[in-house]
């Protein structure tokens, strides 16, 4: 399946991980190293939710998805509730140019699992150019060592055709570790529709090397 078609075809309340709250894991690390009012940026934002809330908590938040039906979601969401926010439509496997306002935090939720391995440096590399010294950058991503979800190994196909790479902790960190000083990495669980996922936490942050 194209990435740009993950949204069609599926109506928007069975998407698998649509939630309204964000996982408990991303607020503690945000509240924790973000202070309110400061600019968090989510990539692959998906349909604005995680934004929203956040938003809503205090902070500033500009996102970035391939999708259109993921972008306009945002957009309207965030116009229904009179928030302020930035969206923009754009593939982050190719080099990219937005400007972005001083970001204090980058997290990236359930997403570079939809980056194969050939574009995972062109990824990172804009992720570097959104942001400023010592900046944070939260990845997290599926692990090989799930054993639910998808099949088996490191290639794997979802009921709903996305097709995504499960990374080991040592990829993430020899792909991170080029650009951002890594302050914690580690395997955790997350809770998922229609099983619990084994994914890898990673926080960085952007050092002059
Ligand atoms: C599993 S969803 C997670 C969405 C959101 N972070 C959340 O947790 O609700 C993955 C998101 O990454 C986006 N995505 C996948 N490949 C992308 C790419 N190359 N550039 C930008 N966004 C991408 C998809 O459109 C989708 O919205």
């Amino acid at each position: 399946m194209n990435e740009k078609d993950i949204y069609k075809g599926i109506p928007l309340d069975k998407i698998p991980w649509k939630r309204e709250t964000p996982h408990d894991i991303l607020i503690n690390t945000i509240e924790r190293l973000a202070p309110l009012t400061s600019h968090l940026l989510d990539l692959g934002c998906g349909l604005g939710h995680y934004a929203a809330y956040f938003v809503q908590r205090g902070y500033n938040v500009s996102g970035i998805d391939i999708s259109h039906t993921a972008i306009n979601h945002s957009k309207q969401l965030f116009e229904s509730r009179n928030f302020k926010g930035d969206f923009h439509e754009f593939d982050l496997r190719k080099p990219c140019n937005i400007t972005m306002p001083t970001i204090k935090l980058a997290y990236e939720f359930e997403v570079l699992h939809h980056i194969f391995p050939e574009y995972r440096e062109m990824y990172v590399q804009n992720v570097c150019k959104f942001l400023s010294e010592d900046s944070y950058y939260l990845s997290i991503c599926f692990s090989e060592k799930d054993q639910n979800f998808g099949g088996e190994g490191k290639y794997r196909t979802t009921p709903i055709g996305t097709e995504l790479y499960f990374s080991s902790v040592k990829e993430i960190q020899e792909l991170m570790s080029q650009y951002f000083r890594i302050l914690e990495v580690k395997e955790i669980e997350l809770e998922g529709k229609p099983v619990p996922h084994q994914a890898i936490f990673c926080l960085m942050q952007k050092v002059k090397f």
